[in-house]
Parts: C-alpha cells; sequence; structure tokens
C-alpha cells in the first residue's frame, strides 16, 4: 500500500491505490475537474474504470502502458454512468484493444447513451450479470445501483478484496482547492461548518467544494442520501470517486457523509432555492 502521507507522488504516473488496483487519472483543465479512471490488473487480467474524455486518451494510456499492460489484456471497461467525462474515449479505447471478448458493463438505461459513443463492443447491463463481475482468479467486483446519483442508471463498484469502493461522482469535487490524490482536510475542519473560505486556513474550503459538487450536480437530497445509505452499508477501506480525492479513513467519510445529509437543497431543489434567494 502506498505511503499517503508521502508528498512526493508523481502524478505524471499510474499510482498503486490498493492491491491491483492503480489510478490512471489527469486533470482537466477546461473543465476545473479532475478525473479519476482506476484500472484493476488480477492475475494479467484487466479491467478499467471510467475510462475518461476524449482529449485525455492518451495520458489514460500512456500510464496503463506504464503499467507493463499489453492493451490485449484489458477485458472489460466499467461505465458507472454515461458522461463524457468518463466514456469519451471509448471508441480510442476500443481502437486500441485488440481483444475479441472486451465488453462493457454498465446498467442498461446508461447503455443506450454509451452506444452513441460506440456500439462496437456488446454491451452487459449490471442486472443481467447478476450485479457482479468475477476475474478468473474469483476476485469480485459487485455493483451497486445509485438511482439519479445522478444518472437514471448511475451505480458503484465494490472490489471485495480489497474493499475499495468506487463511486463514481459520489463524493467527486470542484479544483477550487489544491488538489491531491489522497484528500486532504485538517482535522479542525471536521466540525466547521463549511464555508467557501475556510476561517481556520483562510484557503478555499475542500469540503464546501465536495458539498457545492453535489448541490449541482446530483438529482435531490433523496436520491443522494439512496445513495450514502449503501456506500454506508458496504464499510468501504478506501472510497475512490471518479472526481476529487480518494478518501482513505473511516472517520473521513463519515464526516463528508454526515455534511452531505445535512444538505436539503441538492438538484432542482437548489435550483429553486437559488432562484427564491434572486442567486439564479
Ligand atoms: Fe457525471
Ligand atoms: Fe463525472
Amino acid at each position: 500500500m502506498i505511503d499517503i502521507n508521502n508528498k512526493e507522488l508523481d502524478y505524471f504516473q499510474p499510482i498503486q491505490i490498493a492491491e491491483g488496483v492503480h489510478w490512471v487519472g489527469y486533470a482537466d483543465s477546461n473543465g476545473g475537474l479532475h478525473c479519476n479512471p482506476y484500472i484493476i490488473i488480477d492475475d494479467g487480467e484487466v479491467v478499467l474504470i471510467d475510462g475518461g474524455s476524449r482529449d485525455d486518451f492518451s495520458t489514460v494510456m500512456l500510464k496503463i502502458l506504464r503499467l507493463g499492460i499489453n492493451p490485449k489484456q484489458i477485458n472489460r471497461l466499467i461505465y458507472q454512468h454515461f458522461d463524457p467525462d468518463l466514456c469519451g474515449n471509448l471508441p480510442h479505447l476500443e481502437a486500441i484493444i485488440p481483444n475479441p471478448e472486451l465488453k462493457i458493463i454498465s446498467h442498461k438505461d446508461n447503455n443506450v447513451f454509451i452506444n452513441y459513443y460506440s456500439s462496437a463492443s456488446p454491451k452487459l447491463c449490471i442486472e443481467e450479470i447478476g450485479y457482479a463481475y468475477t476475474f478468473k482468479s474469483g476476485r469480485r467486483l459487485e455493483f451497486y445501483r445509485t438511482p439519479y446519483a445522478h444518472a437514471p442508471g448511475s451505480f458503484i463498484t465494490y472490489d471485495c478484496k480489497t474493499r475499495t469502493l468506487f463511486s463514481s461522482d459520489i463524493f467527486g469535487s470542484y479544483d477550487d482547492v489544491n488538489w491531491s490524490l489522497y484528500s486532504n482536510i485538517p482535522k479542525e475542519c471536521y466540525n466547521c461548518k463549511p464555508e467557501i473560505n475556510c476561517r481556520l486556513t483562510q484557503t478555499e474550503c475542500p469540503i464546501h467544494s465536495i458539498l457545492d459538487f453535489h448541490r449541482k450536480n446530483m438529482n435531490s437530497a433523496e436520491s443522494l442520501n439512496y445513495a450514502l445509505d449503501q456506500i454506508e452499508n458496504l464499510d468501504p477501506l478506501l472510497v475512490a470517486p471518479q472526481h476529487g480525492s480518494l478518501i482513505d479513513s473511516k472517520e473521513k467519510l463519515t464526516m463528508i457523509i454526515d455534511k452531505l445529509r445535512e444538505e436539503k437543497y441538492i438538484g432542482f431543489d437548489y435550483f429553486l432555492q437559488r432562484t427564491r434567494n434572486g442567486k439564479d
């Protein structure tokens, strides 16, 4: 396991975050977001989760190659919903993966739209495969639906071997603050009411950035809380979101979940509330 206190992490390289699990992500300077594709290598079998955008294909692919992976080892592409920040490079990936066994795993409500990126590879629906993918070694990935958090077909992926949860857009964050792969929230901030600028550190508040992302990008408090229930039940050791930073302690995860649950105005309710207050 990586030493997360090591400040010398080289973000130009793939970074191992758990046994056989590697971050192969990048900063999207256009969108003001970090995007975090992850790759799982298990006994020579490879699965890529939320592969990334079209423009950043070369960055992701270079990191995959630096892991010593031959693209034909990639067996499955998992897409936890259908947005372009995670699906945009699908045609590029298909072009470079000479594996006739390559299949896409998503939910059928996502596959309708993923077909518009490419209809070349067969698409499996998580419901039809028992909400799980099992590597040849027996390592099991489980899929849990998180409907409308934020897409109708959204789901999250749990690696039973390492207890890593790939949480898709849940726990995402804008890059308003200095990004680091492992979330860096001072303990002093756990009990404070998040504001844009932290009263303690006088810098932009990472918790505020997470809350802001969910207010705008999740559909409703109800759908977000449903997703948070799933996550709490799984009790992961490590949470790996598609944007923002890794959450590597239960205490930190609980704090963020509690703050998200306090948010009453999410999605359309957030829009209405801002409109009523003359902010939109
Ligand atoms: Fe999304
Ligand atoms: Fe996203």
